[in-house]
């Protein structure tokens, strides 16, 4: 049968398969289900009595992946942003039934995936004509342009500094505002053309440089969908919801979420990175770290699948009690 579903390579995918034990009757959260791509790879080796609850705060997202997984009875989706879902009450209800001892594997693909990406009228691609929106969730929030009109130089400045390790932030946010306020900013194009008045984007091109315009979509898109904010948080209250010996695997895609992702495993394993004389009470050590470095894309993967170049993957096992 024909099926519309754009594609999007699940990244890291044979680590993600090694690293997540699937025992018979497996109970399994994915916190970005996305278009299914990790779902359809891990229900593949589950058997019958297993479950998958899928969360994604996308509803496009949502009705694809459900598309195709076939509406597969496993599997529970749920419409919440990961770092609500342990409070919602469809969630509880549903881990109450189907998984009350804790979960064998939770997994969660951090970022956009080729869907947003892709789609013009999400708003996250600067080399396609859309609306500045760049929500995840389509049905609530501030659109970027919305954001935009709420900051004044030095907030956006300290944005684009912060999420977008941009060194010329200053003069970006300028130029960003003085196109908002000349009338010159509806579209994805026009942000992109904001930048590249700050970095003509030509040379960059010529020296085989990312486009200027990524750190800045990149601070944008973060601020706006708050995807720093309680990351540190969400991987706590993961790491409750596995069962002893369960395992949680992270993949970030830029070096401030991962940072997130290494400490709080780092502080949850009970390893203390700050000066030892400030050293506080010792946290109860509850998980191990598989890999401590983190896995990155083989050369293999990188081959097939070059957006996959800035992946890493962490993994965290539960200790029993
Ligand atoms: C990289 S994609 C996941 C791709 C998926 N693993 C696959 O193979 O198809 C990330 C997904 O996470 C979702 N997402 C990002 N931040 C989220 C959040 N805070 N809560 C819930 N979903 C989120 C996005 O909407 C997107 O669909």
């Amino acid at each position: 049968m024909m099926t519309t579903t754009p594609v999007h390579i699940p990244v890291l995918l044979n680590e993600v398969l090694e690293a997540l034990p699937l025992p018979p009757a497996a109970r399994i959260l994915d916190l970005t289900l996305g278009l299914g791509g990790h779902a359809e790879a891990l229900l593949r080796r589950c058997d019958g009595d297993s479950r998958y609850a899928g969360v994604d705060r996308d509803p496009e997202a949502r009705a694809l992946a459900q598309e195709r997984l076939g509406h597969d009875p496993r599997l529970a989706v749920f419409a919440s942003a990961h770092e609500e879902v342990f409070r919602q009450p469809d969630f509880q209800a549903w881990k109450a039934l189907h998984a009350p001892q804790g979960f064998d594997a939770i997994l969660a693909d951090l970022g956009v995936s080729t869907l947003q990406l892709k789609s013009a009228s999400r708003g996250f691609s600067f080399r396609e004509q859309g609306p500045l929106d760049m929500r995840m969730d389509t049905d609530s929030g501030m659109t970027a342009l919305e954001w935009i009109q709420r900051q004044d130089e030095g907030t956006l400045a300290y944005a684009l500094k912060t999420y977008g390790e941009e060194r010329l932030a200053k003069l970006i946010a300028r130029s960003i505002l003085t196109a908002l306020h000349e009338g010159r900013l509806a579209t994805t194009l026009d942000l992109a053309e904001a930048v590249y008045k700050v970095i003509p984007r030509e040379p960059a091109k010529r020296k085989g440089h990312a486009d200027p315009a990524t750190r800045t979509f990149q601070a944008i898109r973060i601020a706006v969908n708050g995807e720093l904010e309680r990351l540190a948080a969400t991987l706590g209250e993961a790491i409750q919801a596995l069962r002893p010996g369960g395992r949680l695997a992270v993949i970030s895609f830029h070096s401030l979420e991962d940072r997130i992702v290494k400490q709080t495993f780092r502080r949850l394993a009970g390893i203390y990175d700050g000066p030892g004389r400030f050293a506080p009470e010792p946290l109860p050590k509850l998980i191990t770290l598989i890999h401590p470095g983190g896995q990155e894309p083989s050369e293999a993967e990188l081959a097939a699948n070059p957006p996959s170049r800035s992946a890493r993957l962490r993994v965290a096992e539960r200790l029993p009690q």
